[in-house]
């Protein structure tokens, strides 16, 4: 049998070689340029209205159809909404679905509250109303019957929904980032049951399909604060749990509030110098 293993004559063994050439052949995006695309892509709120070039939305659907899916169902399907009338309806849609967000928000203690909802639903319409085309994510849920039986019973895998939604985030996933590759912006907008039914009816959405997300894609109206995240030797671990770094539920609570006063300049716009 042929000797995989490194030399010092031979570096790299042939087969490696082989599949780095062919790497190199299909991208030239460097790793390091990667992590600068996936760290530019920011969640925006508010959309300049000029429009987009046409073709960018097909490649950014097209990176979107590569996402990986369980058993390679591919359960996802995209409208491209660009009609003013039917974006504004689709934003007094999704204000309606914040009205209900709050009765349930001011449920928890003032400081806990998503900093969208801290005294109210949000006073003025969802920026994303101004963003030139809203893409609707729809997903078939009966393509999750591609995976195995077994993982429509398994609570740690979330259960009979868990496969469709990951691989629905998935999909969300990529679009947003190949915006970014685009020098466009988006927005991960949640759809809950409120929003469903009546952007199903507006749509013509058949009944077998679910909306999942609205990503709405265009230009930023404004500057985002700069974006937080948990630093990385936090969250690696070495061969094992590494329990010097669990937290505890008093750390979990004090996270969230920290959490709540970081994210809180994304959500609230108090002043024009934020702009
Ligand atoms: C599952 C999921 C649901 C989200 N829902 C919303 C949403 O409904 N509205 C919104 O503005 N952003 C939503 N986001 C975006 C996050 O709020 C955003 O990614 C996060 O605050 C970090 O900000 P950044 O992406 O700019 O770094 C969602 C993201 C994910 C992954």
């Amino acid at each position: 049998m042929k000797r995989l293993a490194p030399s010092i004559e031979n570096p790299i063994p042939a087969p490696f070689k082989a599949v780095i050439l062919r790497l190199s052949e299909v991208t030239d995006m460097q790793g390091d340029e990667f992590l600068k695309l996936v760290r530019k892509r920011r969640n925006i709120r508010r959309f300049k209205p000029d429009p987009v070039p046409e073709e960018c939305i097909e490649k950014i659907l097209e990176a979107a159809r590569w996402a990986q899916s369980g058993a390679n169902a591919q359960p996802w399907e995209f409208i491209v909404v660009k009609d003013k009338k039917t974006r504004h309806k689709i934003a007094d849609i999704y204000t309606e679905q914040q009205k209900q967000t709050w009765d349930i928000e001011k449920t928890r203690i003032r400081e806990l509250r998503h900093r969208a909802h801290i005294d109210g639903p949000p006073a003025s319409p969802p920026g994303f109303k101004d963003a030139p085309v809203l893409i609707i994510i729809c997903a078939d849920p009966r393509t999750v019957q591609a995976t195995v039986l077994i993982t429509h019973f398994l609570h740690n895998e979330g259960g009979p929904d868990a496969h469709f939604l990951k691989n629905m985030a998935n999909a969300t996933q990529i679009l947003t980032i190949a915006a970014s590759a685009f020098g466009l912006v988006s927005q991960w907008v949640s759809v809950n049951q409120v929003t469903e039914a009546p952007l199903k009816v507006l749509l013509d959405v058949p009944e077998e399909i679910a909306i999942h997300t609205i990503v709405p894609v265009g230009y930023p109206a404004y500057k985002p604060p700069p974006p937080y995240r948990r630093k990385l030797k936090e969250i690696m671990h070495f061969e094992k749990y590494d329990r010097s770094k669990f937290r505890t539920s008093e750390d979990i609570y004090e996270f969230l509030l920290a959490l709540r006063r970081k994210t809180e300049p994304a959500y609230v716009i108090k002043d024009k110098s934020q702009e």
